[in-house]
């Protein structure tokens, strides 16, 4: 039987695209639903165009209840990929799917990580520092914001002259080429 994947996206949706394409028409896994707590996010749209179907949630249906956790259980979900998902993953979500749930970092954690370092902050920071180098981490969910175990990173150099836009395109660039990848090795290595 296929792997089945949910996707937690909070805006746009672009690495949420490329898993949807990726898994399209793939033997291994199909992402069966996306998730999202923000009722405007693009990737909304991008769900629609895949005819992939779509749950809103509230801040208090995510930390207050289990809803969200037996829909997931219900989709009989294998693997969460969180992508581009701005909210901490509760304690009960975490338990429900132990070493089942992942995320996309747009830098080279442990640098740049932690509350409030997502998306320009994080590239912004890495700019502020003058850093000669960034990437991408992809990496399992923990109680604390980006410290879960690393399961991969992607590293891209930075030009004295980079700005924002170029080191958003050059991190963007490797998340997509490597993240439908890396999430279809991992779950051949899962075991159920
Ligand atoms: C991605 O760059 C991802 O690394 C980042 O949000 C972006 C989502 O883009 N995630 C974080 O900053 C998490 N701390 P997308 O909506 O186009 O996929």
């Amino acid at each position: 039987m296929k792997k089945r994947i949910a996707i937690f996206a909070s805006g746009s949706g672009s690495n949420a695209q490329k898993i949807m394409e990726h898994f399209k028409r793939n033997a291994e896994a199909e992402v069966v639903l996306i998730l999202t707590n923000n009722p405007q996010a693009y990737v909304l749209q991008r769900a629609d165009n895949f005819e992939i179907p779509a749950h809103i949630f509230t801040r208090y249906e995510f930390y207050e209840t289990d809803d969200v956790i037996r829909l997931l259980k219900n989709l009989q979900v294998d693997l969460i990929v969180l992508a581009g998902f701005l909210w901490l993953v509760p304690e009960s979500l975490l338990h429900a799917f132990p070493n089942k749930i992942i995320n996309l970092h747009p830098a080279l954690l442990p640098k740049y990580g932690g509350a409030g370092m997502y998306g320009d902050h994080v590239h912004n920071a890495v700019l502020a520092a003058k850093e000669d180098e960034s990437g991408i981490t992809i990496h399992f969910v923990s109680d604390k914001y980006d410290e879960g175990e690393i399961i991969h990173q992607s590293r891209f150099k930075i030009d004295p002259d980079d700005n924002l836009e170029v080191i958003k395109f050059k991190g963007q660039q490797l998340e997509h080429q490597h993240f439908p990848r890396v999430i279809e090795s991992l779950l051949k290595k899962m075991k159920s």
